[in-house]
């Protein structure tokens, strides 16, 4: 029989994979709750047509990444491939986009992009959307929450990266003369950025490629294209956070999702290595009205929890462990009993009852080779004689013999 493995780029996580998982999320949460944020669990199922009205039918993400099929009853439905259009989806649904809200998510998203390190075709985003505020104050706020983040989480050769992309007005004007100054020099580009050039031409701006870098270099600047208020509000931002945070402006940061106009702006690492970026975000003030909502404007970011992972400096604390041994002659209820007591007197224990039917010694043997620090047995003896028998794994010290009662004392004190 052939075997079935898992899917390329949608890795399994077991035991020691999660070890940093927990801490990560738990401290991303924390800090989320301290911005007064709070949570929106949506389906990882959405209408296809979500995505193409939101993150864009040009984008990269919709046109070959989105995991997309018939349902049984022949509508074209997706697996999310990232978390702003459903939460927008469901503000609308529940009438929400006449207030502010802040919310957050996290979970799993699916993008079927070549997988490499740091990316992945299954991976995890925790989100923020900052709903119904105008640009001014929420920009503040989203930048100190990346901020929080990289310094919480102790993120070393950090660098925040802002840009404005103006107002879909100047978005477009902008558009035409990049249109214009890269025309001539379209034979010289690659066939991504041909494509590029065709259907989305700011994505040009993102290239990866030198020689459409070189090019890009004589190529019209967008912040001569912006406000006076929106060249301000970049130096404003820069002026605020460059005392907690590394932050630089990057006029040539454009992000690969349609629905942004304003702020945008992405957290990179150095030792994330190609796939350097851990947050991305941005002003988003149309969305809402794209899917058939109100007016709401918006501001949020997406933190990349694997990428996140790799870099963050968190102290796991290593877990305790206790191996429960019973002779194997007799299935003892006595034994559940004492290892329930013990687990309510000290949850912080894990205690792991060898549930096979081998004999003592073959326990003691394998609870030798584990990292657990004592055993605790009840062989025929102690059974009958309601007493158990306390034995170091890690230390040559003489094993204790103790009533139940002083067993609950001494596991409350490890
Ligand atoms: P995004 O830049 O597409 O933005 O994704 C955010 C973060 O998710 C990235 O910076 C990266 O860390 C992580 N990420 C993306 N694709 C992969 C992948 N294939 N494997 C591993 N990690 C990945 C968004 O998704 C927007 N929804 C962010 C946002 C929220 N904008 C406004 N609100």
């Amino acid at each position: 029989m052939t075997k079935i493995n898992s899917l390329r780029g949608m890795p399994d996580l077991y035991s020691d994979d999660l070890i940093s998982w927990t801490p990560v999320e738990k401290k991303l949460e924390e800090i989320f709750k301290s911005y007064s944020i709070k949570e929106l669990r949506t389906p990882i199922l959405e209408y296809t047509d979500l995505y193409k009205r939101s993150v864009g039918d040009t984008s990269d993400i919709v046109n070959k990444e989105i995991y997309s099929f018939n349902d049984r009853n022949d509508q074209s439905i997706s697996l999310r491939p990232e978390g702003t259009a459903g939460v927008i989806r469901s503000v609308i649904e529940k009438k929400l986009e006449q207030q502010q809200s802040k919310i957050w998510y996290m979970g799993p998203m699916f993008r079927y992009e070549r997988p490499q390190k740091g990316r992945y075709r299954q991976f995890h985003q925790a989100g923020i959307e900052l709903l119904g505020y105008e640009q001014g104050q929420s920009d503040f706020e989203i930048i100190a929450i990346t901020c929080s983040i990289i310094n919480d989480l102790k993120i070393k050769d950090a660098k925040i990266k802002i840009n404005h992309l103006g107002d879909s007005n100047s978005k477009i004007k902008f558009s035409q003369a990049l249109i214009e100054f890269l025309e001539p020099f379209k034979k010289e580009l690659g066939a991504k950025d041909q494509d590029r050039l065709e259907k989305n031409p700011l994505r040009v701006l993102d290239s990866k490629d030198v020689n459409t870098q070189k090019i890009l270099e004589g190529a019209p600047s967008l912040n001569n294209f912006i406000s006076a208020s929106a060249n301000k509000l970049l130096d404003q931002l820069q002026e605020t956070f460059s005392s907690s945070c590394a932050i630089e402006i990057d006029n040539s940061l454009v992000r690969g999702l349609d629905y942004y106009t304003g702020l945008v702006f992405e957290a990179t690492s150095k030792n994330l290595g190609a796939q350097d970026a851990f947050i991305g975000g941005g002003r988003y003030d149309n969305l809402s009205s794209a899917l058939g909502g109100k007016n709401l404007p918006a501001i949020g970011l997406a933190i990349g929890i694997e990428r996140l992972i790799s870099i963050a400096s968190i102290n796991n604390t290593i877990e305790k462990k206790i191996i429960f041994i019973t002779s194997t002659s007799n299935i003892a209820p006595l034994a559940f009993k004492i290892a329930n007591q013990l687990r309510s007197s000290n949850p912080s224990i894990a205690l792991d009852m060898d549930l096979t039917d081998s004999s003592l010694k073959a326990k003691l043997r394998r609870a030798n080779k584990t990292d657990a620090s004592h055993a605790i047995i009840l062989g025929d003896e102690e059974l009958s004689n309601e007493t158990v028998i306390i034995k170091s794994l890690k230390e040559d010290i003489e094993q204790l013999s103790l009533s139940i009662e002083d067993c609950i004392d001494f596991y409350k004190k490890i």
